[in-house]
């Protein structure tokens, strides 16, 4: 029979002690907060959520942030328990919480695996103080350092983040920090390319010409060291910026990729359900005044047309090295100039389509907007 299809619980938690320079998600600086109310509204979203998927079990919840290692661990504990008593999980669930190499005390990773958290990513996002100083990080490398062995002794499952391609990287120097890296045995390690986002501090101070961002050859060279190495290190790459031993793919994070259900509750949250064969897309409140004063009436929810669902589909199943499922009868093929695009991608050599299953090449990946643009326009 076949299993059910995933689905997963994100919630955001929108603080953190410092911003990161680079960083766009929907963040604010830490204050004190009222972890009573905060437990009250993010209850009632998950009865309201719940209450509109009824007969299902969860595989995956993630408190991502934002920096939710700094949330109560009332907050974390609540919500567990109210996931459980609302929906149950199934076999094998997956709780992952983001933390910050500052918040790392063993009895806090002690803490979080009692109250059910079961895998823990990290973000160190370098193990060089020069780069870490330069990425506005509020630690350094050896509490880095100390903060994954501390992961390791408690959690059966860690990740941890690293950004490359900074400026004035050399491809000497990624090498012997992914070395590094990888020496930990980590199953998942998450490895991102420096990019620069609107209106972050790193937006204005590349455009006031304080410095230059990777160009194109760098990230380029970067990527495929790092596909060489993790692959090499048994770890390969199973997402664009995602490696994983076998068994250690992030069940949470491939509910987004493969398109399958799920709730996000939380300032600013995203979801995306089918409901009565509508395919919703929904989104909480962004500013954590207006999430707290709203809750369950404060999410815009919008249905999502086929040629909405095909764009988020491809976008997000052809980051995937598995790729994507097109059966004979997809909406993809109602257009069949984009049949003709497709088929000019696969004699390029950049995408594959074997008994119906759609996947980039390593080429492809590496230029993978320009794949989504033709498969898509
Ligand atoms: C939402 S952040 C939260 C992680 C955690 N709060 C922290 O600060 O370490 C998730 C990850 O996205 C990555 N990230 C965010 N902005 C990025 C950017 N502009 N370029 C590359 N990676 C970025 C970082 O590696 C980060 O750990």
């Amino acid at each position: 029979m076949k299993p059910p299809a995933p689905i997963g619980v994100y919630v955001h938690w929108p603080y953190c002690a410092r911003i990161c320079p680079y960083c766009d998600f929907n963040i604010y600086k830490n204050k004190a907060i009222d972890a009573a109310r905060w437990i009250d509204v993010l209850t009632r979203d998950l009865e309201y959520w719940a209450a509109r998927t009824p007969d299902r079990r969860l595989t995956s919840l993630y408190f991502g942030g934002g920096t939710p290692s700094l949330a109560p661990l009332s907050v974390i504990n609540a919500v567990i328990r109210a996931c459980e008593r609302l929906w149950g999980f199934a076999p094998d669930p997956e709780i992952t919480i983001e933390t910050n190499p500052t918040d790392a005390e063993q009895s806090h990773f002690e803490a979080l695996a009692n109250a059910g958290v079961n895998r823990l990513s990290l973000g160190v996002q370098s193990l060089r103080d020069d780069a870490l100083t330069f990425l506005g990080r509020n630690h350094d490398a050896a509490s880095a350092k100390r903060a994954i062995r501390t992961a390791q002794r408690t959690f059966s499952r860690t990740t941890f983040d690293l950004i490359y391609a900074r400026p004035g990287q050399t491809l000497d120097a990624w090498r012997e920090e992914l070395r590094e890296a990888l020496d930990f045995g980590a199953g998942h390690l998450s490895l991102y390319q420096l990019t620069i986002e609107p209106g972050t501090a790193f937006a204005k101070a590349v455009s006031a010409g304080r410095w230059t961002p990777a160009d194109e050859d760098q990230c380029a060279d970067q990527f495929d060291l790092a596909q060489e190495m993790t692959a090499a290190a048994g770890l390969p790459a199973y997402e664009i910026s995602n490696h994983a031993a076998p068994g250690e793919r992030s069940q949470h994070n491939l509910i987004y990729w493969n398109y399958h259900d799920y709730i996000g509750v939380g300032p600013g949250a995203h979801g995306r359900l089918t409901i009565d064969r509508r395919r919703l897309a929904t989104e909480a409140a962004k500013a954590p005044a207006d999430y707290l004063a709203g809750g369950a009436d404060g999410y815009t929810i919008e249905a999502l047309d086929e040629a909405a669902q095909l764009v988020e589909r491809l976008t997000m199943g052809l980051r995937l090295t598995d790729g994507v499922t097109l059966y004979a009868d997809d909406y993809f093929y109602a257009d069949e100039a984009r049949t003709e695009r497709l088929n000019a991608l696969i004699t390029d050599g950049l995408v594959t389509l074997d008994c119906g299953r759609l996947r980039a090449t390593a080429n492809g990946r590496r230029v993978l907007n320009a794949v989504l643009y033709e498969l898509l326009r």
